[in-house]
Parts: structure tokens; C-alpha cells; sequence
């Protein structure tokens, strides 16, 4: 499809200057598509689907409906800046759908990394058609498709991709910056006042944190990994490294080790630190941490995380290994 295409001469967007000239342009562009029309828009959080809302509603305001899925699987925080950023601060008509439980029980006992993976991907889809059913009068569904999905993927957004929806929910689709590059789309939701901490945001896979806990998610397991995970964050935030190191996460694999804690044994969780450089993922490099931030780490996840005796700093690079554990 040649509107799938960047076109040659399609100037990159350097500066902020070039950012807002595309954002006005846009606006005008949608409007003239959507004109009095609805709008349904998965917001997961992700720079990609937060840039869109943001330009959807500068555009057309609350005829946008925001679905926000908590599938439980999302780090320390992400919910409650989502509500926080749109719902409080841009004025959105933003539906939260807590479906905690709902995914953890599906998922309870499954272990197979793909089952698990079907699973989410799965029921992502039925609890937002769900939602969408409840509304009417919606002719649009917005994505945050970007150029790289439609270069590697012929169009099929892994991540965010609510394609599969079933066939009474027919809807056009809305695709703003889907000829941008992901530091076109940052820059982009820098000038429309998004937080740099959701316009920088390292890349998160869709299943979440749930490709984290290997193995079988437990709840307590699943725990340890968005606390470990937060506390990783905010060290490296602390020491300058945030922005600078491309992707950098806890994994607490379904094993146990034994340990001592006051005298008495204990057969507990290891916590792994992994923090990569890459470009575009398709290879990756160990960051050189340094040690005593990695000692400052450990002894805060030794603190703070119920249910860990060990920390270990990863040092594969990819390949042979893979950026994520499942
Ligand atoms: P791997 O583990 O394959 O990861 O080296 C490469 C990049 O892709 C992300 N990733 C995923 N993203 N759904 C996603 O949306 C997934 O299932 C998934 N698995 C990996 C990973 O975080 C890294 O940035």
C-alpha cells in the first residue's frame, strides 16, 4: 500500500521545530478523517500509543475513548501514570480496566513461554473488545503503529496490535505516526508536553512483565520482579544511566536456591540484573555497570524484595543470548 510507504524527500523530524509543524498538520489531517465521528484507542502506556492519544485529543478532544487494560503484568507505577497523565492532566475520556486478576488466573500454572504469550495476547484482545462493545457510535480504532512495525512487520503491530478483534467491531483504522521513527515519535511526544519518563521509555514487551517471571507466574514471584524491577529503575535514574543504557529490567527465574537469614535457612529466589545497549535489538551488548551501583542495587533488593537470597548481574550479550529470558 503506497500510503505505507515514507515517501523519499519526507524531511526527518530533528528538531522541535519540525515536531510542531508535524503535530499541527496532523491535527489538521485528522480532523478532516474523523470529522464528528468517535475514536477508540488502546493506551497501554508505551510511547507509541501515548503520542497518538495525545495527538487525538489535541485533535478531536473527548470524541477519543482511551482503553487502559491493567493486565497485571505492567511495572511498579504505569497504571497510575497513565490515569495520572490523561485522565487528570489532558482531560481524557479514559476507561482503566483492572483485569489483574482476570489475566493471572488464566495464566496460573502455564508455563510453556508461547502458551503464556498466546494467553495475553489473547485476552488483551476479548477484555478490549469487551469494552468496546459497551460503546457507542465508534467508527475508529487509532493505533500506534510507527514505521519500523510496518518495515519489519508488514504492518502487524506485535506489541500493541489489537488486530483479531472480532468481526462485528469493524472498525477504520486511525495511524498518525505511522511513517515516523521511534526518536521522530519521541521528539514529537516531547512538543505535546507528554513526561520524559513516558517519551523516553526504555522499549517494553508486550506481555510484560510477564516474559520476566519464567516459567509459571506466581503472584509473590510476579511481585519480586516489579520491585526488583522499580528499584533497578530508580538506582539508575539516580546514577545518570536512565536514557543512556538502551534496556535494562529484573528477572526472577522460577528457581530457588538456599540461603541463610538470621541463623535459619532459606530456599528462596535469585534476582537477576540485566542491562543491554543495542540499536535495534537485533543485537545487544553488556552495559558496564558500575560495581559499587550494582553493590547499592543489591543491597536495596535484599532489603526491600520478600522472598530473594541471591542477586546476579547477567553478562551475556546477544547473541548467544536474547535480550528477554522467554
Ligand atoms: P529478544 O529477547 O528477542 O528481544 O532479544 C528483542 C527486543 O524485543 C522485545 N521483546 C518483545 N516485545 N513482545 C514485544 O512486544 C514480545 O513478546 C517481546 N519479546 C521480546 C525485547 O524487550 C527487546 O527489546
Amino acid at each position: 500500500m503506497s500510503n505505507n510507504i515514507r515517501p523519499e524527500n519526507m524531511a526527518r523530524i530533528t528538531t522541535p521545530a519540525l515536531a510542531d509543524q508535524f503535530i499541527s498538520e496532523q491535527i489538521d489531517a485528522l480532523r478532516a478523517q474523523i470529522g464528528d465521528s468517535k475514536v477508540l484507542l488502546a493506551l497501554s502506556g508505551g510511547v507509541d500509543s501515548s503520542v497518538v492519544a495525545a495527538l487525538l485529543i489535541r485533535a478531536v478532544g473527548r470524541q477519543l475513548t482511551c482503553v487502559h487494560v491493567n493486565h497485571g503484568l505492567l511495572r511498579k507505577g504505569e497504571p497510575e501514570q497513565v490515569i495520572e497523565v490523561f485522565r487528570n492532566q489532558l482531560n481524557a475520556n479514559l476507561i482503566y480496566v483492572d483485569a489483574v486478576d482476570r489475566f493471572l488466573d488464566k495464566l496460573a500454572g502455564v508455563s510453556d513461554p508461547e502458551q503464556k504469550r498466546k494467553i495475553i495476547g489473547k485476552e488483551f484482545i476479548d477484555v478490549f473488545a469487551e469494552e468496546a462493545k459497551k460503546l457507542d457510535g465508534i467508527r475508529f480504532l487509532a493505533q500506534g503503529t510507527i514505521y519500523p512495525d510496518i518495515v519489519e512487520s508488514k504492518g502487524v503491530k506485535a506489541h500493541h496490535n489489537v488486530g483479531g478483534l472480532p468481526e462485528e467491531l469493524n472498525f477504520e483504522l486511525v495511524e498518525p505516526v505511522k511513517l515516523l521513527y521511534k526518536d521522530e515519535v519521541r521528539m514529537v511526544g516531547k512538543q505535546l508536553g507528554l513526561p520524559d519518563g513516558m517519551v523516553y521509555r526504555q522499549p517494553f514487551p508486550g506481555p510484560g512483565l510477564g516474559v520476566r517471571c519464567t516459567g509459571a507466574i506466581t503472584r509473590d514471584r510476579l511481585e519480586a520482579v516489579r520491585e526488583s524491577d522499580a528499584i533497578l529503575r530508580e538506582e539508575f535514574a539516580k546514577a545518570g544511566l536512565e536514557g543512556r543504557v538502551w534496556q535494562y529490567f529484573t528477572v526472577v527465574p522460577d528457581m530457588r536456591s538456599t540461603g541463610i537469614t538470621d541463623g535459619k535457612r532459606t530456599w528462596n529466589w535469585p534476582v537477576i540484573i540485566r542491562a543491554v545497549n543495542s540499536v535495534d535489538a537485533t543485537s545487544a551488548t553488556v552495559e558496564e555497570i558500575p560495581y559499587s551501583l550494582l553493590l547499592k542495587i543489591r543491597d536495596r533488593i535484599f532489603r526491600e524484595v520478600k522472598g530473594v537470597n541471591r542477586v546476579l548481574y547477567d553478562l551475556s550479550c546477544k547473541e548467544p543470548a536474547t535480550i528477554e529470558y522467554e
